[in-house]
């Protein structure tokens, strides 16, 4: 199978999405130079060009294509070649009016946008797989071929009658029976018992509350629906070029797509990464992003957009301030990217991304954009032979799980403030804050070599996942427990106490009494520390209280418990308490940070034998770092500090000891 390797041959791949259909000819060539300054390497092209390779039905325009691919290739530029299934055009909608999706009222969708199209409808699969076959057909032996991209951010969800015929089959394919079905998904309850397969349809608008079973199973028939969708195109292309690696891009952290099934299906893992430029832990966000998708490829990725300055899909738009757009992109290669790409080369000037940013923006070749991406390109190109297709290593693991994550984000549940994705974050930040570097993974995943597992929130666990947390414990490691974890098996079934009971003894706790969720902004007093969002009423068995409430109904009891290598945080600390209680659960396990006595704001990250620092902070500091080390974007030599200018960052490798130098300490 091929693998990012094959792309990228010792080099950073560095470009955006290239959309010179909405150029005239005149500008490609003028592009290419441009790119040639800016030291990019390779552009997504095609995305969005259905309509102009498929005008009418069945008919094929190449000859724009034919004329691209050879530029680029004669500019030494390589393509990611994608398969424009993600938008029809509107000769699709009006043809067949059974390809357009349908939301979860009924109502159409429509064209005149993008990503109009129904994953399960068996018309839009047949023009979809025809064209990659011909686009595969023609270009499988191109020269300039890097990559297949297919698609773009799958993320169409439909709720029409075609889809109600596939979700039956495939609730057929998980449940076997009909009985089973019922079981599953608890249709006692409500007067809900199906009597006939045919009576099955999607989650559509109902009068209240709709069966939690039915909805997780739709989310995960979703996932799988476009992932056919995705598998059907990748084998064409795959035909054509056994030796070209294939991937799609993700939206990060989207619900949509269970990233770890997906992942294993693709030879490269592609991400798009938007952090907000005002959001004072957009660095975490950018790690965070890194760190997992990193951990789904298991091993380099793609970071297949980011923008170069502002987007245009916020309330407010903010651009990146000078350094930032450097700073993320090298923080990305420091989390494992060996590919920094943007949304998109030549910003728009219509259309309805006309306001969002690009490599190259309305201000042009003497804009700041693209003088700061030319710089990145330039530095990209000088540390790419050092630090292409290298690891990280890290002791630590965070669990996460798209299941849980369905299950858990439903109507009718304790507290609708507990939002999966943010306790994620809060989690990782602590680690983050800490420069301890982490691995995710599935709960169910081998997780052998990992010193400290640590649970954020996983709602839902199968019984191949407790028993993976039980040994794993059992057999050395440490584990860190969120709130609200082990509640339901597969089938979102609550456990019996309201806590899986090897989940419960492994904590020692005796009894899971109430849960206290509580109200937005409600503090609540624990030893030492605030807390809030959630609370638990427990009682201890084996268990000792690290900390205990101070106030109210809880006041003197557990709060954080622990028993032996496993705790339990029955709450959501405070960020400083949550990073001091990791950091204590970490110093315990053996893990230790990267670099410790680092200013605020520095991020310190090792890449094989590449030491990042990165500055997040918006002034400059010194960072104090042991040993003489020779810095790879400047081409200074350090010697026991570095100078980091605000958002500034430094690639350092070490230099042997001067064994001439007389040695500290005078031993
Ligand atoms: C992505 C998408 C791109 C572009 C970009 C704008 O979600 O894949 O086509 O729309 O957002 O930020
Ligand atoms: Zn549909």
């Amino acid at each position: 199978m091929p693998s990012l390797s094959d792309a990228t041959r010792g080099r950073v791949l560095f470009g955006g999405d290239y959309n010179p259909e909405q150029w005239p000819e005149e500008i490609w060539p003028e592009d290419a130079r441009l790119m040639k300054e800016a030291g990019v390497t390779s552009v997504t092209v095609g995305v969005f060009s259905w309509a102009r390779i498929e005008p009418r039905p069945g008919v094929r325009d190449f000859g724009w294509l034919d004329r691209l691919m050879d530029l680029l290739h004669g500019s030494g530029i390589g393509v990611v070649l994608a398969t424009p299934t993600a938008s029809p055009p509107p000769w699709m909608g009006s043809l067949h009016p059974e390809t357009l999706p349908r939301d979860e009222d009924g109502r159409t969708v429509w064209w005149g946008s993008r990503q109009h199209f129904c994953p399960s409808s068996p018309v839009y699969r047949r023009y979809a797989a025809a064209l990659a076959e011909d686009l595969a057909g023609r270009y499988g032996g191109h020269p300039a071929l890097a990559m297949w991209h297919i698609n773009n951010e799958y993320c169409t969800h439909c709720w029409c009658d075609e889809t109600a015929r596939h979700f039956r089959r495939w609730l057929r394919a998980r449940h076997g029976t009909l009985d089973a079905l019922n079981e599953s998904w608890g249709t006692s309850f409500w007067s809900q018992r199906y009597d006939s397969w045919e009576e099955i349809i999607p989650p559509r608008r109902a009068q209240y509350t709709k069966n939690p079973g039915q909805v997780l199973d739709f989310k995960r028939f979703t996932s799988d629906a476009l992932l056919e969708c995705y598998e059907a195109e990748r084998d064409i292309v795959a035909r054509h070029s056994p030796r070209v690696p294939v991937t799609t891009n993700f939206m990060p952290l989207w619900s949509g797509q269970d990233a770890w099934k997906w992942a294993e299906r693709e030879d490269v893992v592609s991400v798009d990464v938007y952090p907000d430029p005002k959001d004072p832990y957009r660095g975490q966000y950018n790690a965070m992003l890194g760190d997992m998708t990193r951990s789904q490829a298991r091993g380099p990725w793609a970071l297949m957009e980011q923008a170069a300055g502002a987007v245009n899909w916020r309330g407010v738009n903010h651009p990146k301030p000078r350094g930032l757009n450097r700073l993320l992109s090298l923080q990305s290669v420091a989390h494992g990217a060996d590919v920094i790409c943007y949304f998109q080369w030549r910003q728009s000037r219509q259309g309805a991304e006309k306001f969002h940013s690009g490599m190259l923006s309305h201000a042009g070749e003497r804009g700041r954009a693209f003088q700061e991406v030319k710089r990145i390109g330039a530095e990209l190109a000088a540390l790419g032979p050092h630090v292409a297709g290298t690891a990280l290593t890290a002791e630590v693991v965070v669990l996460h799980d798209w299941d849980s994550w369905w299950a858990d984000q439903q109507d009718g549940r304790p507290s609708e403030l507990v939002e999966y994705t943010e306790l994620v974050r809060a989690w990782h930040r602590a680690l983050w804050e800490s420069n301890i570097p982490v691995d995710f993974a599935r709960p169910d995943h081998d997780l052998s070599g990992y010193r400290l597992i640590l649970v954020p929130h996983l709602y839902l666990l199968g019984d191949r996942a407790i028993e993976n947390l039980v040994r794993y414990v059992r057999d050395g490691s440490t584990l860190v427990c969120g709130f609200l974890t082990g509640v339901a098996d597969e089938d979102d079934r609550v456990r019996p106490g309201g806590m899986d009971a090897r989940l419960r003894e492994l904590f020692g706790i005796g009894t899971v009494h109430e849960w206290w969720p509580r109200a937005a902004g409600e503090q609540v007093r624990c030893d030492g520390f605030l807390a809030g969002l959630w609370s638990e009423e427990l009682e201890l068995s084996t268990g000792e209280p690290v900390a205990r409430y101070r106030d109210g109904e809880l006041a003197g009891l557990p709060a954080v418990v622990r028993n032996g290598r496993a705790w339990y945080v029955s709450t959501l600390p405070e960020p400083a308490a949550l990073r001091a209680l990791l950091a204590e659960a970490a110093d315990g396990a053996g893990v230790r940070p990267v670099l410790a006595g680092l200013p605020a704001g520095v991020e310190a990250v090792r890449r094989g034998e590449l030491l990042f620092l990165l500055n997040h902070a918006p002034t400059a500091v010194t960072a104090p770092v042991a040993g003489r080390h020779r810095e790879l974007l400047g081409g200074r030599t350090v010697d026991g500090a570095v100078e980091l200018e605000r958002y500034g960052v430094a690639v350092l490798r070490e230099l042997p000891s001067d064994p001439a130098a007389p040695r500290a300490g005078g031993g």
